[in-house]
């Protein structure tokens, strides 16, 4: 039967990790896959996240099965920093652990799919190139709408708005919570503000995709945006990762939240979780989920984990300010946040900047700017100018 299939492509995000192993040349730069790195160029494993380790080694003392909803104490854990100290949002919200921000993606499309199949997903563009697949594949349709011009950088609101005026009632619409993946381009409190408007009035669903809290302004300072939203609304659901804030990408560590109108909503949203869940992937890997959780129960373990994640989040800053400032072409830099920023180019122009000045991007032209040094500004810039980018 296998004959009858079409070979797919790689992913080409992900296949830029092996092509940046394989390049043996000195001066090469890694701005590809979305990893963070510091001043040594490592992705190393956070202080807190060895801590907690360390403490699991010691007292775990067994692996049997949780059920298809994983660490439920990891998820009530993390909902005051995601969601913030008010008992308003506990009430309205349920929880699931995940397989990473993707399999709460995923899992949030099979239930949207299962609620209501009529409903369209609305994708602001460009987006991280994984979103439109994960609805489609969970046979959502999904509408784009550009949200960025690359060109002069900057949000083309009035798109934004057309696209949610124009939605069906119980349509979804995807939002980055912070630090847009891939342009680093958020939209201002006003724009929310009126984003919030139109869904009230139009009765949509938010999807929220936090995936960077702590990388962007702070975890208080990112969070706020979804906080206000989901004020608002009555029905919404939160993909959330640990990836990134944790740098426990390889361990899949996420979570999906569900916001209902009534008791009865959420207990019906809760159910369908955990029987889609189980069948996907029964049970999602507890590690990751167990280490979030030791840090979050122990005040010591938080406090280092907030220190880190700050010291994290001013690097990436600083790398900004650096590249901003050897360019002003690249000035808007400084003034995005969180690890990406998506320059305007063709794909062969990215692919030159690989072969023949060891600088690996997206195809796309988004750059992982925790991946470089500030030292690395000025090659960077010199490369962009050599391929006619700047
Ligand atoms: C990225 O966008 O680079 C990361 O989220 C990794 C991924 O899975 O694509």
């Amino acid at each position: 039967m296998f004959d009858e299939l079409n070979s797919r492509p790689a992913d080409s995000l992900l296949a830029l990790i092996k092509a940046f192993q394989a390049d043996d040349r000195p001066g090469k730069i890694d701005l590809g896959v979305g990893v963070y790195r510091d001043a040594m160029g490592r992705t190393p494993v956070m202080r807190a996240v060895k801590a907690a380790e360390q403490f699991l080694l010691e007292t775990q003392d067994s692996k049997k099965y949780l059920g298809p909803e994983g660490d439920l104490q990891f998820v009530r854990l993390l909902q005051p920093i995601i969601f913030g100290k008010s008992p308003t949002f506990t009430q309205r919200l349920v929880g699931i652990q995940t397989p990473g921000g993707s399999g709460a993606l995923r899992l949030g499309a099979e239930l949207i799919q299962a609620a209501n199949p009529s409903a369209k997903v609305l994708l602001g563009t460009p987006s991280w190139p994984n979103h439109a697949p994960i609805f489609s594949s969970a046979r959502l349709p999904v509408k784009e709408y550009a949200f960025v011009d690359l060109a002069s950088q900057q949000v083309i609101f009035e798109s934004v708005i057309d696209a949610l005026s124009s939605a069906r009632e119980g349509d979804v619409v995807l939002l980055h919570g912070c630090c847009h993946n891939p342009t680093g381009i958020d939209f201002t409190m006003e724009q929310w503000l009126e984003i919030t408007e139109l869904l009230v009035a139009h009765r949509l669903v938010p999807f929220i995709d936090l995936a960077y809290q702590g990388l962007g302004d702070g975890l208080e300072q990112d969070a706020a945006p979804a906080r206000m939203v989901l004020d608002a609304v009555d029905e919404a659901l939160i993909a959330y990762s640990c990836d990134k804030n944790f740098g426990l990408y390889r361990e899949r560590v996420g979570a999906l939240y569900v916001m209902a109108r009534n008791g009865d909503d959420l207990r019906k949203a809760e159910s369908n979780m955990a029987a889609l869940a189980r069948v996907n992937w029964s049970m999602p890997p507890d590690h990751g989920a167990a280490i979030v959780r030791t840090i979050l129960e122990s005040a010591e373990m938080t406090a280092m984990w907030c220190a880190e994640l700050e010291e994290m989040c001013q690097r990436v800053n600083g790398n900004r300010a650096a590249l901003a400032a050897a360019s002003p072409d690249l000035a808007f830099i400084a003034r995005q946040r969180g690890l990406f920023s998506n320059l305007a180019m063709s794909k062969d122009t990215a692919v030159a900047l690989r072969a023949s000045h060891g600088i690996y991007m997206a195809d796309s032209g988004r750059m992982n700017l925790a991946g470089m040094q500030p030292a690395d500004a000025g090659a960077i810039v010199a490369a962009l100018r050599a391929e006619g980018c700047l």
